[in-house]
């Protein structure tokens, strides 16, 4: 099995950015000098992946001008010698292909991912990952995600062990059985449940490994507790129709930069910029 594309979901209005993001978006916010968005595509760069498809909006395209080379800077930059500064953006731009989706409506993940089905070849396994959620690791956290992918010719999502009392801001794994140190078959997921709900204290992040047949499913997932599809109600019900689905730690350090106070915390831990 071989898992050559990325998707990465970057159409949502970054509410809990606001105001800036009104015309920065959250993706583009700096981490020391570059988007967040690169790292996420640096990490699939590292994981060999060379398809990346970005979900934006209408508003967002100054995520897709970023991915593009400036002849006119390069040109500049050059006569200064001074062409290091865009090297490794530049590198990204000639070894990266990207493909653009749109949705027009800030309809959640689910829907989000379901513009980005023409991306991805019936029976193909494919990876997501949220800009959100910057994860260092000596080897990037995709590349082991797709290892267990393979291993199980399965979906594969990342957790972590998250704090009770911050439980309620992720999705939340309940276990059918644990398959080594930090590998679970999953029983069934939940969308930000209360603190006392919480199936366990593994916390989704925001790395995916998934088969195409997620996009037929979601369509079919019926609306429970919020008015858009949630993921986590996706794969359950492909959990109910006999998908295996796995869970494992991450183990590399996790900032979620989806917050300013998470951003600030990943800004003040690499304060030696
Ligand atoms: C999203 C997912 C959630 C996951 C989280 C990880 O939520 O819906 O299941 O746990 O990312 O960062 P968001 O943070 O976009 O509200």
């Amino acid at each position: 099995m071989n898992i050559t594309k990325l998707i990465i979901p970057a159409a949502g209005i970054g509410s809990r950015f606001l105001p800036i993001t009104k015309s920065i978006p959250k993706e583009m916010l700096p981490l020391s000098n570059k988007p967040a968005i690169e790292y996420i595509v640096q990490e699939a760069y590292d994981a060999q992946i060379k398809h990346v498809g970005i979900i934006l909006s209408p508003e967002k395209n100054v995520i897709k001008e970023y991915f593009q080379s400036n002849t006119h800077l390069d040109k500049i930059l050059a006569e200064k010698n001074q062409e290091y500064r865009v090297a490794s953006i530049n590198n990204l731009i000639e070894s990266i292909n990207f493909s653009y989706y749109y949705q027009y409506n800030p309809a959640g993940l689910a829907d989000a991912l379901l513009q980005a089905q023409n991306f991805i070849e019936p029976e193909e396994f494919f990876a997501v990952a949220l800009p959100d959620d910057i994860i260092f690791d000596s080897s990037p956290e995709i590349l082991n995600l797709m290892h267990i992918a393979q291993t199980y010719k399965a979906m594969v999502i990342a957790v972590q062990e998250i704090p009770a009392e911050h439980i309620s801001s992720y999705g939340v794994i309940a276990i059918d059985q644990q398959i080594n140190d930090h590998c679970y078959k999953i029983a069934s997921l939940v969308e930000k449940p209360a603190q006392q709900d919480a199936p366990s204290n593994l916390a989704i992040v925001g790395r995916y490994i998934f088969h195409h047949d997620l996009f037929s499913y979601i369509p079919k997932t019926s609306l429970t507790t919020s008015t858009e599809v949630l993921l986590p109600d996706t794969i359950n019900l492909m959990i109910q129709q006999g998908y295996s689905v796995y869970a494992c730690k991450v183990k590399g350090q996790r900032f979620d930069t989806g917050t300013p106070q998470g951003w600030l915390n990943y800004m003040l831990n690499h304060s030696n910029f």
